[in-house]
């Protein structure tokens, strides 16, 4: 597909909330309309007509949403406000997830911490089954005091080339649905795992607000339409985009160099054997 490299696969970029102008807003997509429940129960809602989703975590469980599309390139805007106070142990996620094995995912987990103790930002990349690629960042402003923007192949905080040409495997060809989930991950999320989800202060909750995905949606096992909403004729902005304009490319550098906290391209005790291909470029 002649369109595979073209998407500097995500991550992605938190900027402040920003006020919604109109144009933006006709584009506004709605919860109600393309997310259902995963799993939860009723731990998980969508409120104000599809607006808002929220998720909620207590000591039994969390919960989780997952679109009803399935995309093969998108641009997804979603703004998150993230659990205050003493969050530690907590993992709040929106990621993108092929179905079956050999799995293409690509994950945004925000790990908590003490309060006062900073968010930890985890990235980590799936292709074909195989991941072990986390960037984890600190991040530039507080996650929790106001929703942020979160761009998914905006201006990014990680790209994830397509490197084909030298083996590395791209997930161009199978379909991912988008998840939103809250969890505890108090096995290893905050400071390796040595600090525990303090359930007394539960129900935990995330909020999920001004959902926006463009993208190109998987119909009947074919090839991706690249459409906008329901309409099958309109092409995205970003779809042609082949590479991080230069101010994007700037603020990547200011990212990494300043909040990049763990890269496993630099891990050489974990990759003994050599750091992943895809890490010389
Ligand atoms: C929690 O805070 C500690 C101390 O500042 C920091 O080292 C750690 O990266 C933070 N995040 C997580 C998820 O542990
Ligand atoms: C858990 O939170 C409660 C209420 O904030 C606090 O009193 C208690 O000391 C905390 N427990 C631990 C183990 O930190
Ligand atoms: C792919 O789309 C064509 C029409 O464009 C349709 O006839 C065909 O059934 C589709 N293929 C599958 C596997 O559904």
């Amino acid at each position: 597909m002649s369109t595979s490299s073209n998407i500097t696969l995500i991550m992605l970029y938190l900027i402040p909330l920003i006020i919604l102008s109109c144009t933006k807003l006709a584009f506004a997509t709605n919860f109600n309309r393309d997310f259902h429940i995963l799993w939860g129960n009723d731990r998980g809602t969508i409120l104000n007509n599809g607006k808002v989703l929220m998720l909620s975590l207590d000591e039994h469980s969390g919960s989780g949403f997952q679109s009803h599309s399935a995309y093969i390139f998108t641009r997804i805007d979603v703004q998150i406000k993230l659990i205050s106070g003493n969050s530690a142990g907590t993992v709040t996620a929106f990621y993108l997830g092929s179905e079956g094995d050999k799995r293409d995912e690509i994950d945004i987990e925000f790990l908590g911490n003490l309060t006062g103790d900073p968010y930890t930002l985890h990235t980590n990349v799936y292709t074909k089954g195989e991941g072990s690629r986390e960037q984890q960042f600190h991040l530039w402003f507080d996650p929790t005091s106001s929703f942020h923007t979160i761009y998914v192949d905006g201006k990014p905080i990680r790209v994830f080339r397509n490197l084909e040409s030298i083996g590395v495997p791209y997930m161009n060809d199978v379909p991912m649905k988008m998840y939103a989930t809250l969890w505890n991950g108090d096995q290893w999320a905050t400071r390796g795992g040595t600090i525990k989800t303090n359930w007394t202060e539960a129900p935990f909750k995330a909020w999920f607000r001004n959902y926006k995905g463009r993208g190109c949606v998987w119909l009947n096992g074919n090839q991706s339409d690249c459409s906008l909403g329901r309409s099958k004729t309109v092409k995205h902005d970003w779809y042609k985009q082949k590479e991080l304009d230069l101010s994007s490319q700037e603020m990547l550098k200011w990212v990494q160099r300043n909040y990049m906290v763990h890269n496993y391209c630099n891990d050489h005790n974990r990759f003994p054997n050599g750091l992943p291909l895809e890490c010389a470029h």
